[in-house]
């Protein structure tokens, strides 16, 4: 099996990123939103990703995209110190050490910016995002009852925050 490398996400990864994040929305389970961009949306974002503000990682095996971290700060000067992180794996992908990979690249990152604290939510049913964030020293900050709403019926968004 070839390597993970682990790499900044450039325009010309939008379209196997969306394909990535359309599988994880049809899991139907993670994610609250109703899917992911279009590829020319998510290519110009990349090109416009402002290196200060934002850190969109990606990680490839082999030709494959196996995962991708997003992690964004928050735009008044008084919240600039707060980024705010989503990640994913593909399904074949996990509990190989992708995010955990994938997060040891992020945290240089945070420091060097200046970014102190970083928010997620997670869905409560989520053990697996749960038990990684844990892992990595996430702490909870809150709970959003019943946030989430889908045919499965009321679910808990929980606030989780690392302090770097
Ligand atoms: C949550 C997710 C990102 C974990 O990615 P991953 O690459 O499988 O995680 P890693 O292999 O780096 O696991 C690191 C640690 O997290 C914990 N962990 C990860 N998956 C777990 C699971 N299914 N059950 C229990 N613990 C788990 C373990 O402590 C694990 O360490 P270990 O394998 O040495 O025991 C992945 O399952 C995923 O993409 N899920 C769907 C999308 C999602 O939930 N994103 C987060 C939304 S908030």
């Amino acid at each position: 099996m070839p390597d993970l490398t682990i790499r900044a996400a450039t325009a010309p990864d939008a379209s196997a990123l969306v394909a990535l994040q359309k599988s994880i929305y049809d899991e139907g389970r993670w994610f609250v939103g109703d899917g992911p961009p279009a590829v020319e949306t998510l290519g110009q974002r990349l090109r416009l990703l402002d290196p200060a503000r934002s850190l969109y990682l990606v990680a490839v095996r082999g030709e494959t995209v196996a995962g991708w971290l997003e992690l964004h700060r928050l735009h008044p000067k008084k919240l600039s110190h707060v980024a705010v992180l989503t990640l994913a794996v593909a399904t074949p992908e996990r509990r190989r050490g992708v995010a955990g990979g994938l997060l040891a690249r992020a945290y240089p990152w945070a420091r060097g910016v200046g970014v102190t604290k970083l928010q997620l939510g997670v869905r409560a049913r989520n053990g697996a995002a749960r038990a990684l964030y844990e892992r990595e020293g996430f702490e909870p900050e809150g709970c959003e009852r019943s946030q989430v709403r889908d045919e499965d019926g009321f679910e808990d968004n929980l606030l989780m925050a690392k302090f770097l």
